[in-house]
């Protein structure tokens, strides 16, 4: 009889993740590029009939590797890549965690941390960001951790924190520190140039976002040649599929599309927040393609009515310190028009 006593105990209570049905929906729930499927990619996707699929792709993606230390300035030696940023941190957890180890992140913040660590029999320690979502940079040091994750800009409240901070929990911790910039191109401060300096600094990145490629599923972390040695042992081989390989490749060459991306961004967040803030809702400052807002009317009532109209937005509202409020991913001013027009209906 199958049931969830036969099933792995650190997972017994896990629940599947979020997956709504979209359903043609305007999807402005998952922070993806609003400008649609990467040009370059989708070019080099085009004509794929020289491709030899019958062979496995490179078993730990040197094209791709090769490309990204000549745009980071680095060696292929500092990279490794996965199926998404997700499964970067998934080898972040196997490499550096064992059961029963601590791993330290903030509070609120991307859920999937929490999920691997226990997953992998670890204990995830969650501090409280303060008022103004910025780190408790003591709180995040307190812990005997084996590991410490931290996105910035943050997900889901879209702050990136102080440069100074994260430095001093680099310094301060001889752990592998992961610095998660699955929204880096939106703020534009990287921490990749001083992979070379801190020997545990580890910063993981993402093509789903900016580059607009989230369905072909590739991210890679950029760190010490030491520590990308260890997870490359960890690595599943042949991870990366050569076909989302070459797109991610190419999509490297055309940094117009993210220059775009970020100045359309740039323009269309304070309209957005204004127009939000016009009904009542209360707007966190945000450096990525998305706002954290707290709703002036009930959160799964305007969720839910949100769906009804075809738009679909994040709720965050049932977690403590989010108490009330909703994700919505920065759209073009059509897309934004829309969602203020449906929010004002249900606000009334
Ligand atoms: C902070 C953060 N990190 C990582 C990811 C995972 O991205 P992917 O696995 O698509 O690379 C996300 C996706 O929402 C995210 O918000």
């Amino acid at each position: 009889m199958m049931d969830r006593s036969l099933m792995r105990e650190s997972a017994r209570h896990f629940k599947p993740y979020y997956s709504p049905d979209a359903d043609g929906a305007l999807r402005l729930d998952t922070n993806t590029n609003v400008l649609g499927p990467n040009p370059a990619a989708a070019a080099a996707l085009a004509d794929l009939s020289c491709l030899d699929f019958n062979q496995y792709p490179d078993t730990y993606s040197r094209p791709l590797r090769r490309k990204l230390a000549g745009f980071h300035g680095l060696s292929e030696d500092n990279f490794v890549t996965g199926s998404g940023s997700d499964e970067i941190i998934d080898i972040l957890f196997k490499t550096f965690t064992d059961k029963g180890d601590v791993a330290v992140m903030p509070h609120p913040s991307y859920s999937i941390y929490e999920y691997f660590s226990e997953l992998h029999g670890g204990v995830p320690v969650k501090v409280d960001l303060d008022d103004g979502f910025q780190l408790d940079v003591e709180g995040m040091l307190a812990p005997d951790a084996a590991i410490i994750m931290i996105p910035s800009p943050n997900n889901p409240t879209g702050n990136s924190f102080r440069r100074e901070d994260l430095i001093s929990i680099i310094e301060r911790s001889d752990r592998p520190v992961v610095i998660d910039e699955a929204y880096g191109e939106y703020h534009g401060d990287s921490f990749i140039p001083l992979v070379e300096e801190y020997d545990n600094l580890i910063v993981t990145r993402t093509f789903s976002k900016a580059y607009a490629m989230a369905g072909l599923r590739v991210g890679y972390c950029a760190c010490s040649a030491a520590a990308a040695e260890m997870m490359t042992c960890i690595r599943i081989p042949y991870s990366l599929n050569m076909v989302s390989e070459r797109a991610a490749v190419a999509a490297l060459e055309d940094q117009d599309f993210i220059t775009r991306t970020v100045e359309m961004t740039e323009k269309n967040r304070p309209m957005l927040a204004k127009g939000l803030e016009g009904m009542g809702f209360r707007c966190f400052p945000s450096d990525a393609n998305f706002i954290l807002a707290r709703s002036p009317v009930d959160h799964r009532g305007l969720v839910d009515g949100l769906k009804e109209r075809g738009i679909l937005v994040r709720d965050f509202g049932h977690r403590r310190l989010l108490e009330g409020c909703v994700r919505f991913t920065v759209g073009t001013e059509e897309m934004n028009q829309r969602l203020l027009r449906a929010c004002r209906e249900l606000i009334g």
